[in-house]
């Protein structure tokens, strides 16, 4: 039995199947991911995701942001990767998405259990106040400013130096010691402590199945099943298959 047929059987007889997302998911939507070919680091130092140097030099970390991250985020459209997580939800077989991503792409496909652990780079956040707004609304050649107390607004996502959101991270956990299978696409494995969550669902006897062109450091430690494709082939087979067999 090849790896897709492997999945779906897996997939239909879970009883709490997950996902776990990375970069790589939003590659094929445009968005490059942070390492390998063409990955941000390449191109900026991740100063660029410091919050010290995003309050030191706020202008310059902005107009990198817009260059390396924003220009192709408000250009993307959700993937098949993407749609066909949402799919799956709606049929209650993937009951969340946990997602290092904050490209926003897995609410505009139409999930709506996501647990977002770096956060979501469509919001912006008033240091001072923590009020919270759409960064569409804004135009970031000036740094953007809060409408209630004029304060620095940053991304809404977690910058490097800042602790990952509380209640994103208890529910990655609690979600991830529930389930029996957890799908994890596109991601190294290499950035903690988001790179943890797949190991407590491995602790709980869960099936891992990994879509990535290329191993990460979950392959030849807890992946069951992996799928060496990128994540739009990957999910447009397992979807098929799966419809097919109902
Ligand atoms: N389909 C599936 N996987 C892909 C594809 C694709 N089309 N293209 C690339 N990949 C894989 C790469 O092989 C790699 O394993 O996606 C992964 C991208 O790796 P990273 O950019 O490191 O992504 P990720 O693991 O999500 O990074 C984690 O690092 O810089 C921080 O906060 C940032 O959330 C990010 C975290």
């Amino acid at each position: 039995m090849g790896y897709i047929e492997k999945t779906v059987a897996a997939l239909k007889k879970s009883k709490y199947a997950i996902a776990f997302t990375g970069a790589g998911i939003s590659a094929e939507s445009g968005i490059s991911p942070f390492r390998g070919e063409n990955g941000i680091w390449n191109k900026y130092k991740e100063q660029l995701f410091e919050i010290n140097y995003f309050t030191e030099h706020t202008q310059d970390s902005w107009s990198m942001l817009c260059d390396g991250f924003y220009e192709a985020m408000f250009k993307a459209k959700p993937n098949e990767a993407h749609t066909a997580l949402a799919s799956f939800e709606k049929e209650g077989l993937i009951k969340a998405i946990i997602t290092q991503n904050i490209d926003d792409l897995h609410e505009k496909a139409g999930s709506k259990i996501i647990y977002s652990l770096h956060g979501n780079a469509s919001k912006l956040r008033c240091i001072k106040d923590g009020s919270n707004y759409y960064v569409k609304f804004f135009d970031l050649k000036t740094a953007p400013r809060c409408k209630i107390c004029n304060s620095m607004l940053k991304p809404d996502f977690v910058f490097f130096g800042e602790m990952l959101p509380e209640y994103d991270m208890h529910m990655s956990l609690k979600v991830s010691l529930k389930c029996d299978v957890m799908i994890v696409i596109g991601s190294t494995g290499t950035v903690y402590p988001a790179a943890s969550i797949p190991y407590y669902a491995k602790r709980n006897n869960a099936t891992i199945i990994e879509v990535n062109p290329t191993p990460s450091a979950f392959t030849n430690e807890i992946t069951d099943i992996f799928i060496p494709m990128k994540a739009v082939e990957a999910m447009q087979n397992i979807r098929t298959l799966f419809y097919q067999q109902r």
